[in-house]
């Protein structure tokens, strides 16, 4: 494949999800995604998002249509095990909302080593890859302790240092700033910004537009029919106050969204 040629890295194609009870979470979703792309999800609680999230790291699979990641129909069968299954794995890493769900391990440097170890990766690279995760979310401190006891952002900051260990070229990220305090979230941000290349690939929810801003440079809108109302760059979202309003992004005491009149201090450079 020649560099120039555009590369979905995700297909996905009148998807549907319902839960158990003929719940439905998804409805007539189609979107691609391609190499270098950060992309929000947004919308409100219970739109679907975590659902999307779970489906495109292959933890479920939709009711009907669906989803191609590296060329591969994501199935039950081919995530499970075998050659793409690995690879699959080694490529893309999901932070749950929920760090409960994500930790698992007695210490935090079992958490944040776990991932390079299923991998099979030298020792050595190993330590420094599980030092470096640490170093990034601040939390060296915390190496020795049970992930369980710590308090709701640190355990959040754990679940994003177990993935970010694995070097995936894609994250999946379900609320990822949720719960940090305002550094925390700042040198999170910053990290993604850097992170993010011509290869790599970021999709991440939020309720935080302030990030959709810093972050995106698309944006997908979930609505409450479970369906995708808008799929378009953050500024022509975020600048339409009747959308926002409608769809449930902001709320009628909020002020213009502040980003929109004066820009960050250390306003970040856009181009990705
Ligand atoms: N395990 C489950 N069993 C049954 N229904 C579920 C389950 N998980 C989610 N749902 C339902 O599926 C829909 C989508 O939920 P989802 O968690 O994807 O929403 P969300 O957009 O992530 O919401 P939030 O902003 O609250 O995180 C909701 O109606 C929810 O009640
Ligand atoms: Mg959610």
């Amino acid at each position: 494949m020649s560099s120039t040629n555009i590369v979905n890295i995700f297909e996905i194609k009148n998807l549907d999800y319902k839960y158990p009870g003929n719940i439905p979470a998804l409805r007539q979703i189609n979107f691609n995604v391609r190499e270098g792309e950060s992309v929000a999800l947004v919308g409100a609680n219970g739109s679907g998002k975590s659902t999307l999230l779970k489906l495109l790291d292959g933890l479920i699979f939709p009711s009907s249509g669906e989803i191609r990641a590296f060329g591969t129909t994501l199935s039950e069968k081919v995530v499970d095990s075998g050659a793409f299954a690995r690879e699959f794995r080694r490529k893309v890493g999901l932070v749950f909302q929920d760090p409960d769900v994500q930790l698992f391990s007695p210490t935090v440097w079992d958490e944040v080593t776990f991932g390079p170890l299923q991998l099979g990766i030298p020792k050595e690279e190993i330590i420094s890859r599980g030092l470096d995760a640490l170093q990034l979310l601040n939390i060296a401190h915390l190496k020795e302790r049970l992930p369980y006891l710590l308090s709701g952002g640190e355990k959040k900051k754990v679940s994003l240092a177990s993935v970010l260990s694995l070097r995936p070229q894609v994250l999946l990220l379900d609320e990822p700033t949720t719960g940090l305090d305002p550094r925390s979230q700042g040198n999170l941000i910053d990290f993604l910004l850097e992170w993010s290349d011509e290869h790599n690939i970021l999709i991440f929810s939020t309720q935080d537009l302030d990030i959709v801003e810093e972050l995106a440079t698309r944006v997908l809108v979930i609505g409450s029919e479970h369906d995708i109302i808008t799929d378009d760059k953050p500024e022509a979202v975020l600048s339409d106050r009747d959308f926002l309003l409608k769809a449930n992004l902001i709320h009628e005491h909020s002020h213009r969204h502040k980003e929109l009149i004066h820009r960050h201090e250390h306003a970040h450079d856009h181009h990705h």
